[in-house]
């Protein structure tokens, strides 16, 4: 029988995040049943400690150690709870992994999470910074996350609108330490709907020879985009996009797209703002493919910073504020890392 948690002693953090740089935790908890977290939490090494939540550790950079006790919740689950006659829901454990859980949910003829294909990282994190891929993001699926509660000490139920999704943004990410993400519902259609809006899908189904795709096409389509652009963290450190893309006021974007019509644009989170694509604006700084030590930019992204083997998370930290300050000075525009950065302010 597995136990249900353990609590390790100055645990390394390298092999858990997908930067691959050096980190170390006073406290590791690992909770395989989140039935137990109350009793995990309340262990006298860990009462009152800062807690840092950690899932497939594919969004976080490390510039120092981790303070506190380092959480991580195994949950491997999967399942499908309710059948409504055209769409299915699915629960699935905060450990399951992302790409799993497509997976899974595409053999079970489950449609919806096909464009979130390939993402790194675990299902427990999806919510928190709603992940989002070629035109959906996960909060569109998801009808509840069931979480521990640091302030109410209890489990507690969100459901979609509690969670409060925006751009790679949520409740959950909004209040750091206070949730504890044990399990996902998601809300899954019998039937696929195949949304191919976001540029480059539509042009990978016609050179897979897909005239009329389905959902598996959907997902292998965005999987050989994802492969040509972004860096396997497998074989080099990286975090997927380590800026968001920028939202500014309509003004400010039709001033730079009237300078710069090439900057791609799309639409805000509103009628007064407007995206900007952050990789844009970094590789016409000229940053792309650029490298000092180890740390670097990606030669097939620009919004994607790499370790090539040995770079610590100041360095790589260093960087990006380098690349945020040249962008600000040329364009005007502020950005902002998307992963959660631990030891450090932004
Ligand atoms: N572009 C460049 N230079 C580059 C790369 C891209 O100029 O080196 C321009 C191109 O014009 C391209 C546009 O930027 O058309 C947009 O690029 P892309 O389609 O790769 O999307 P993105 O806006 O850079 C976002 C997400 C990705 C997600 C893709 C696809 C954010 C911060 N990133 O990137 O998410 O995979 O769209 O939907 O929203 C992640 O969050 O880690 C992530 C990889």
């Amino acid at each position: 029988m597995t136990a249900l948690f353990r609590l390790l002693r100055d645990a390394d953090l390298s092999t858990r995040n997908t930067f691959a740089v050096a980190a170390r935790t006073p406290w590791l908890l690992e909770v395989n049943d989140p039935a137990a977290l109350a009793e995990a939490l309340d262990l006298e090494q860990v009462r009152g400690l800062p807690l840092l939540m950690l899932g497939g550790g594919s969004n976080l950079l490390f510039a120092g150690d981790a303070p506190g006790v380092t959480v991580a919740v195994r949950a491997p689950e999967v399942s499908i709870i309710e059948d409504r006659g055209d769409r299915a829901i699915v629960r699935a454990g905060a450990g399951v992994d992302w790409h799993r859980l497509v997976t899974w949910s595409l053999d079970r003829g489950l449609c919806g999470l096909e464009n979130l294909a390939l993402i790194p990282g675990s299902t427990g994190a999806a919510p928190i910074q709603n992940i989002g891929a070629y035109g959906v993001e996960v909060g569109e699926h998801i009808v509840a996350v069931d979480a521990w509660d640091r302030h109410a000490r209890q489990p507690v139920r969100l459901d979609r609108a509690a969670c409060a999704f925006g751009y790679r943004d949520s409740a959950f990410k909004r209040d750091p330490g206070r949730w504890i993400v044990t399990a996902v519902e998601l809300d899954l259609a019998k039937r696929a709907a195949p949304r191919l809006d976001y540029a480059g899908i539509g042009e990978e189904l016609a050179r897979m020879g897909v005239a009329a795709p389905g959902a598996r096409d959907v997902a292998e389509a965005v999987i050989r985009i994802r492969r040509r652009k972004l860096p396997d963290p497998a074989v080099v450190g990286n975090a997927g996009s380590f800026f968001k893309n920028p939202i500014v006021p309509a003004a400010q974007a039709q001033a730079l797209l009237d300078a710069h019509p090439r900057l791609p644009a799309f639409a805000g989170d509103g009628e007064a703002t407007r995206k900007l694509s952050a990789a844009w604006l970094i590789d016409a700084c000229g940053w792309k493919g650029a490298r000092e030590g180890d740390a670097g930019v990606s030669a097939a992204h620009a919004l994607v910073l790499v370790n090539h083997g040995h770079a610590t998370g100041l360095q790589l930290l260093d960087l990006a504020r380098r690349i945020a300050a040249s962008v600000h000075a040329r364009f005007g525009v502020a950005l902002e890392p998307e992963p959660r950065i631990v030891g450090a302010d932004w």
